[in-house]
């Protein structure tokens, strides 16, 4: 049975809500494991750095030894400050600005992850300019299914990301055109919060064929890295507060043909850092509508906009209650009626003055805050140092 999270109460009125409350024995036990796993293959993992940036979250997934997954300037540069080696930071993403591509060319970061022919010649005219030869892997559109929200599935024809699976020979040639840009690695991603092992076994299955295909140019590149995308349980964050990295990555031990001395890469985000963070906000107000009551809460979606934006599911709890069960509409300040957290929530009896926990809020929480209304970013807290 699942069970509340366990939250320093006694500690919170000395902290202005609302707040990410980040529980550091679950994310060490996650990097424990994550790492665990990994190693068992020799499978080099790099944290994905947009799911959380927060220096003190960085700080200790950097103490665990893994690499990083930037997709801008500023990530680059936050991973630094948090000690991560430039030898283990890639640059993703498909529109990087001149001022990116010339900062991690300055850091000498170990590779970026190209998405376009237009933004190889662009990488390579840098590079040449600076008398460097930047490592890239090629971004791969493996066009393969992924059983997750549309908006964050990422590796079907239709979406911006990578080069089309028909075009890649295309931008092999143009690679070993140009004197400034060396092919290192193939790069695919098909989407995030993935649960089921078949998506990332037709994922496999891809890589296969198309590393069949290039065998025949006789070409073998070094590094496959197969991105992040590994879901989390959302309804029962008790029950599996850390996600089962031993069948993730026994599915790509067991489906990927490998050729001699390739190494193979992830980029976790979620998974890593998702059961760790909890929002923390207030009841401000109970009101009772025509068929339905409203717990009206001092977080809003400029807090955690997950719900707003794509209907995402956070279990709610009430750390304060034990009252019996009520249904209530879970609901922010902001003057959206997107801005809502759950509706018909089941909440143990809720007053003005409790605190709610919406939990797994620990990716794509924080990070995505905003001031919309102009609200005040939220604060964050640490277990170990409340
Ligand atoms: N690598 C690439 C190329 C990616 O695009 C992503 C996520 C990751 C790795 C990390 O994926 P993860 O392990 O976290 O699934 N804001 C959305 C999620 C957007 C994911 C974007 N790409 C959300 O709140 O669900």
């Amino acid at each position: 049975m699942d069970t509340k999270g366990k939250f320093p109460l006694d500690k919170f009125p000395k902290l202005e809500t609302p707040f990410y409350y980040y529980d550091i024995n679950v994310l060490n036990r996650t990097l424990d494991s994550l790492t665990t796993e990994a190693e068992k293959f020799n499978f080099k993992v790099h944290y994905a750095l947009k799911a959380n940036a927060n220096p003190r979250i960085l700080s200790i997934i950097h103490g665990y030894g893994l690499g990083a997954d930037c997709v801008s300037g500023g990530e680059i540069r936050a991973a630094i400050q948090a000690g991560f080696p430039v030898s283990r930071i890639v640059f993703a993403g498909v529109g990087k600005a001149d001022w990116e591509i010339n900062l991690a060319l300055d850091y000498n970061i170990f590779c970026f992850n190209v998405e376009s022919i237009p933004e190889l010649e662009v990488i390579n005219e840098f590079a040449a300019k600076k008398g460097k030869t930047a490592n890239i892997a090629v971004r791969i559109n493996p066009n393969v299914k992924a059983d997750t929200h549309h908006y964050i599935s990422t590796g079907r024809e239709e979406n911006k990301f990578g080069i089309a699976l028909g075009d890649v020979e295309k931008f092999i040639d143009a690679v070993e055109s140009f004197s400034n840009v060396k092919l290192v690695g193939l790069h695919f991603h098909i989407g995030s919060q993935i649960l089921e092992m078949n998506n990332f076994a037709g994922l496999c299955s891809r890589v296969n064929e198309l590393q069949d295909q290039l065998a025949k140019r006789n070409m073998v590149v070094e590094h496959i890295n197969v991105g992040g995308g590994l879901g989390i349980d959302y309804h029962y964050p008790e029950r599996q507060s850390v996600p089962n990295f031993a069948d993730y990555f026994k599915t790509f031990r067991s489906m990927l043909k490998l050729r001699d001395g390739q190494t193979v890469h992830f980029e976790p985000g979620r998974s890593v850092v998702g059961q760790c963070g909890s929002l923390i906000t207030k009841v401000l107000y109970v009101k009772e509508g025509t068929n339905k009551q409203f717990s009206i809460v001092d977080a809003g979606m400029t807090d955690l906009i997950r719900p707003a934006l794509y209907q995402a599911y956070h279990k709610i709890e009430n750390c304060s209650s034990e009252k019996p069960i009520q249904k209530y509409d879970v609901v922010g300040p902001i003057c959206e009626s997107s801005d809502c957290f759950g509706k018909d929530v089941e909440l143990n009896g809720t007053k003005r003055g409790d605190y709610l926990a919406i939990r797994s809020a620990g990716a794509y929480g924080e990070v995505m805050a905003s001031q919309y209304n102009l609200r005040r970013l939220p604060q964050a807290c640490f277990s170990d140092d409340i």
